[in-house]
């Protein structure tokens, strides 16, 4: 084929804008959050994931600038080679410390923890069994490992059952890991992590728990869903990120020193990319410090009481609005938008197809008048 006749990507593109599925930048002309400007208006921002409201806090924005004045601009090396400075040794530190693991590694992103961390933990012998929803990270890094992928329908601890002991009778040796979140990213619901501990412990498989949504906002001193339920230490991997409550990003996995080992080794994310600016790795500890804080607990109040505005009794900030088909999830997000509420509609493959939905993510930020005017807009779409 000639490189005239090579097609371009038109094609996919006016596919995906047939489906209602095409999706474009929309930059905001303003620092992010609660109020932000886009096209010259102010909107309500109920689409970030700031739930404490640190993403534009003035001390952390001074804890970032500190750590480039005392740490420089990069790091210039990955971590292996001369890349771990000072501030990437004490996050993961204290790190560790707040999670009740005997170690743990931070990555660029939560992103790249996932991709990078499950290939390294699981091979072409073993079996990563994952729920359903779980998010495109943890889908493409199970895919990279080469493992055979299981999935149970999301949260169904009766089919989780049925596949571990088929896995079993079948695998008895195998290395078996159960991939899941504690709080869902597009549904905002939390899995049964206590009946999920007590059957992968019965089967003998380890468990990898994504704390994305979680971190920050549940659990004393916001430590997570495994640390409110008491099961941080039958956790074997307790993975997270600093780009939502913390308001910075870098991912994190909270685990045993000799799996720690192993990753240093061997997940390509770590092994092969430039160690985090030393800055956020600064500035990720005085986050970590004010999500554990007194003031942490207020923001996690602020936050309750505001969910509770929009949902009694919801679990997370995290509230979905169901509305099924492309073109009504994005009608209504434009509808609101209007109203002067930034509130995205998602759709696939996000979240499967047919259940497109506005997903509205509540902050400690945001007054709770705010909401409650949001919740009357939503009444009246
Ligand atoms: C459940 C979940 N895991 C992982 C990630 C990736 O984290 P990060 O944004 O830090 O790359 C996200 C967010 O996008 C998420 O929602």
């Amino acid at each position: 084929m000639s490189r005239q006749e090579m097609p371009g990507p038109q094609h996919e593109l006016a596919e995906l804008s047939a489906a209602g599925l095409l999706r474009t930048l929309k930059p905001l002309d303003s620092p992010t959050g609660p109020r932000v400007a886009r096209d010259g208006r102010e909107l309500w921002n109920f689409a970030s994931n700031d739930y404490l409201g640190l993403a534009s806090d003035p001390e952390l924005a001074e804890a970032f600038i500190e750590g480039v004045r005392k740490y420089g601009a990069g790091s210039a090396a990955s971590r292996l080679v001369c890349g771990t400075l000072p501030p990437h040794r004490l996050l993961e530190e204290a790190l560790a410390a707040a999670k009740g693991s005997e170690a743990a590694l931070v990555f660029s992103s939560g992103f790249a923890t996932a991709v990078g961390s499950l290939p390294a933990l699981a091979g072409k012998d073993d079996v990563l069994v994952l729920d359903k929803l779980c998010h495109a990270s943890l889908i493409d890094g199970a895919r990279l490992s080469g493992a055979t992928i299981r999935v149970f329908p999301h949260n169904d601890v009766a089919k989780l059952t049925r596949l571990l002991e088929s896995i079993r009778a079948k695998q008895p040796d195998a290395r078996v890991i159960v991939v899941t979140e504690s709080v869902f990213s597009m549904d905002g619901d939390l899995c049964p992590l206590a009946e999920i501990v007590e059957l992968k412990n019965l089967h003998g498989a380890l468990l990898f728990l994504d704390e994305a949504h979680a971190f920050g906002v549940l659990g004393p001193q916001g430590m997570g869903l495994a640390a409110q339920l008491g099961l941080q230490d039958r956790v074997d991997f307790q993975m997270g990120t600093f780009s939502k409550s913390a308001g910075l990003s870098g991912g994190y996995l909270a685990l045993s020193s000799s799996w720690r080992e192993l990753l240093v080794n061997r997940a390509r994310s770590f092994v092969y990319s430039t160690a985090p600016p030393p800055a956020l790795a600064h500035a990720a500890m005085a986050a970590l410090e004010r999500i554990r804080s007194a003031d942490g607990d207020l923001r996690r109040t602020q936050l309750r009481e505001n969910i509770s505005v929009l949902s009694a009794k919801h679990p997370s900030p995290i509230v979905p609005v169901l509305l099924g088909s492309n073109e009504a999830a994005l009608a209504a997000s434009a509808r609101l938008e209007e109203r002067g509420y930034l509130v995205p509609a998602i759709r696939y493959p996000t979240v499967p197809r047919g259940t497109a939905r506005l997903r509205v993510s509540i902050s400690a930020s945001h007054p709770a008048e705010a909401v409650a005017a949001l919740a009357a807009e939503i009444g009246h779409l």
